[in-house]
């Protein structure tokens, strides 16, 4: 096919997630055709930089023939084998073990699904089913953060604390709460710790509002990802832990962007020796060469469930629950992480990627420069002083990733002026200063456009 037909055929049937269907109409789609390391080509034969490693996804970077081959090799011996009826497959239970061996504290039981979404949905649901087989039904009410993201399930979606995933969607439900984000740049708490300290008041305050006989859990990230990526202070994490222990409520960790060395340890709950009762993952888990998706529940709550519910099926499942297929693909991510050296370069280069960030700094459209490990935000304004937004009409996401494109970086430029890096974990140091460099000179044209140059204080 050529690529105008391409273009035509995706603008007839092809819905895009979490776009305006009409903009994208408009613009054509951008086919990508092939990857290698850090690098995307479209079918142009344009060569890019993918500084977001596909959408936080690729943490070992394209081309890996080793996953090709666990997959191919499994799909050969035994492409699909269900998880109903005690059935099972060597590669998923093997996942299951490695996962568990690694989880933080007692998170020894592993349900498998398809992405984040669904690895949400999951711990809502068996949340709900635990609370009432353990006779303490009330407990319905679940609190989440602003600017979290969760997914966009019918029910994720409503604990996810951003505008368009509710917007004509009858979420969030009236069970779903929010409080404010632990969000550095933009609050005037004195210190670290008085920010911290807001964030605990602000859940014990929903908590008191609702009784805490009613509450069931609170949800977030260790780091805010597809709300503008806002790393909280250290500390943050374990506070609020403390703080749902204290309550009588399930800390609910979601680790769907920071899990498998994005931040720099597997998963970014260990920064704080932080144990939660439940953990969702997705995305590094296979890193994106197969859809799959994991909860993690502790083994407290596992054998409070198991033990009361015997001779009755849970009736939560998906025919693709544990595929052999993204199996066999995460054991193989998992080797490279850990023995392929993955994890250990996420660490070094993550720390040299934040310094080089920082130099950002100076630009004039740069208020905040923020990351842990490879995960980082660049937050642009139009007055430093005054740290305000880009005016929406100023349409500087959308031009930000033009310029972007055509200077032949990946970012993700969100709606408010915030821009997400997560770049494969196998970046080098001499691709991050292509990297900044790119983006910087990206900044620079931006500028070039006469209204935002007029808008700039
Ligand atoms: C923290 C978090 N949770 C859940 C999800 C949903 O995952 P998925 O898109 O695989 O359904 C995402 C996706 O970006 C996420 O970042």
């Amino acid at each position: 096919m050529t690529v105008n037909s391409l273009i035509e055929s995706d603008r007839a049937h092809w819905i895009h997630p979490v776009s305006s269907w009409h903009d994208h109409e408009q613009r054509g789609v951008t086919v990508l055709r092939s990857g290698k390391g850090v690098y995307l080509t479209d079918i142009e034969g344009n060569e890019l930089l993918d500084g977001f490693a596909g959408l936080w996804c690729v943490n070992v970077g394209y081309g890996h023939d080793s996953i090709v081959e666990a997959a191919a090799e499994q799909m050969r011996r035994l492409a699909y084998a269900t998880g109903y009826f005690s059935f099972g497959s060597e590669p998923a239970i093997l996942l299951a073990q490695k996962l568990a061996d690694r989880a933080p504290g007692d998170l020894k039981h592993v349900y498998f699904g398809l992405g984040g979404s669904d690895a949400v949905d999951s711990a809502i649901r068996l949340i709900r089913y635990y609370y009432n087989i353990t006779g303490r039904p009330a407990k319905k009410h679940m609190i989440a953060l602003e600017r979290g993201y969760h997914g966009s399930s019918s029910t994720g979606a409503g604990l996810t604390g951003l505008p368009a995933f509710h917007l004509h969607f009858d979420a969030p439900a009236p069970m779903q709460h929010h409080i404010a984000p632990p969000y550095p740049y933009r609050s005037d708490a004195a210190s670290d710790v008085e920010l911290i300290a807001r964030s605990v008041a602000d859940l014990r305050a929903k908590v008191e509002e609702l009784g805490a006989e009613n509450v069931a859990a609170f949800f977030a990230e260790p780091v805010i990802g597809s709300g503008g990526v806002i790393v909280p202070p250290k500390g943050w994490l374990s506070a609020m832990q403390a703080t749902c222990r204290e309550l009588d409520i399930l800390f609910v960790v979601d680790e769907v962007i920071t899990g498998f060395g994005r931040t720099g340890p597997l998963f970014a709950c260990e920064h704080e020796g932080v144990t939660p009762d439940f953990m969702t993952v997705a995305k590094g888990l296979t890193a994106g060469y197969a859809p799959m998706g994991a909860m993690f529940m502790s083994d407290r709550i596992y054998r409070a469930i198991a033990d009361r519910s015997a001779g009755q099926p849970i009736g939560h499942g998906q025919t693709y629950s544990g595929h052999p297929v993204s199996a066999a693909v995460a054991l193989e991510v998992l080797r490279l992480y850990e023995e392929g050296g993955l994890l250990a370069n996420s660490q070094a280069v993550g720390a040299y990627f934040g310094e080089r960030l920082k130099t950002l700094l100076d630009h004039p459209l740069v208020g905040d420069v923020r990351s842990l490990g490879l995960l980082a935000g660049v937050e642009l304004v139009t007055s430093k002083t005054a740290k305000t937004r880009p005016d929406a009409a100023l349409n500087l996401p959308g031009h930000l990733a033009r310029i972007g494109y055509d200077n032949k970086v990946i970012f993700r430029a969100f709606g408010d002026g915030i821009v997400g890096f997560a770049p494969p974990l196998c970046i080098t140091r001499d691709e991050t200063d292509l990297l900044i460099e790119r983006f910087r000179a990206s900044l620079d044209e931006l500028l070039t456009i006469k209204e935002i140059r007029d808008a700039v204080d």
